[in-house]
């Protein structure tokens, strides 16, 4: 029975998974409230029946003796759960305020809610539909706006929610402790799909983060940017110049117009087409062609380099060398 009602009377065993510290916070405030109603209710109700047993009227001539007021008890009775009220104030207060205050140095996503779905933009342009990705154990504050109509940004899981208004901004800011997946409801009737309106946010280890928020932002450049991006990152242009300066490896400048002569007398002549297909076996493997005159110096990106990130390089190779 005592197990069942601390079952029922601790917030914890029955509230959503607690996503961040707050939401511990705030299930503890919860489970004071129950356990405090809980005790309240026994007293009360207890009191109330054991006085109606013992203070039954037994015969005509039982008189009720003539008692007006007590100081000391009045004084108990409204002291105590004024105590437990302040309490409550006070304890409230503090996450409340604790809720309402971001942190300085949080991280910023905006967050803009349309019928019906959310949309998370991230600093460097990156967009998300559907998703919010954080990093783990670092605040996150989001600045959020609505397009038409009123929504609100609920997380179960972190006990918090906000409205979305149209024509102005409002905040959340949340802290998630662990690495997983947390669902976002809309919580503010917002016309025929408003239960639908759902998204999640999606908490990874921080290196994590910022390797997929730049990876979708590299997929948002065009081929040849992505390619000029990847020709200096991935040290291409160490060996590789594309102003007709000779370094390791042949300049990229004029490769489109020039005939490639190997090592072994094979030639290779961008006109007749199959650039592409010459162009991805070099990156791969550039030792099946040697061109003549340079030494195989370069390391094979077999396994290193997506099919997008080849694609690119080749375009960007392409525009380099026309
Ligand atoms: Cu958006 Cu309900």
């Amino acid at each position: 029975m005592l197990k069942w009602l601390s079952s029922i009377a601790y917030a914890g065993t029955f509230m959503p998974l607690q996503g961040t510290a707050i939401a511990g916070e705030v299930d503890a405030l919860y489970s004071f409230l129950l356990w405090s109603s809980l005790i309240s209710f026994v007293l009360i109700v207890g009191g109330m029946s054991y006085f109606i047993v013992k203070f039954k009227r037994r015969s005509n001539n039982d008189k009720t003796a003539y008692i007006t007021h007590n100081h000391v008890l009045e004084f108990i009775w409204s002291f105590i759960p004024f105590l437990i009220m302040m309490v409550i104030f006070g304890w409230g207060w503090k996450i409340f305020h604790d809720i309402k205050t971001p942190p300085k140095d949080a991280m910023e996503v905006f967050i803009k809610a349309k019928k019906w779905q959310w949309e998370a933009e991230h600093k460097n342009g990156l967009k998300e539909v559907g998703e919010v990705h954080v990093p783990v154990g670092r605040p996150v504050k989001l600045v959020m706006t609505s397009e038409d109509v009123l929504h609100s940004f609920y997380i179960p899981s972190f006990r918090i929610k906000q409205d979305l208004v149209p024509g102005m901004y409002t905040y959340l800011w949340f802290d998630v402790k662990e690495a997983g997946t947390y669902q976002v409801f809309c919580a503010e009737y917002c016309g025929l799909s408003h239960s639908g309106m759902m998204a999640k946010v999606v908490a990874v280890p921080e290196a994590e983060y910022n390797a997929f928020i730049d990876g979708k932002a590299v997929a948002k450049l065009s081929p040849v940017e992505l390619g000029k991006k990847l020709f200096e990152t991935r040290s291409c242009s160490t060996c590789h110049s594309t102003d007709g300066t000779i370094k390791v490896g042949p300049s990229m400048k004029g490769f489109m117009t020039r005939k490639h002569e190997f090592e072994g007398g094979a030639t290779f002549d961008p006109a007749s087409g199959g650039v592409e297909n010459y162009i991805r076996e070099s990156v791969l493997e550039p030792t099946a062609k040697v061109v003549k005159g340079f030494p195989p110096a370069m390391p094979p990106f077999k396994g290193s380099l997506s099919d997008e990130e080849i694609s690119a390089l080749i375009e960007y190779i392409k525009s380099e060398g026309k």
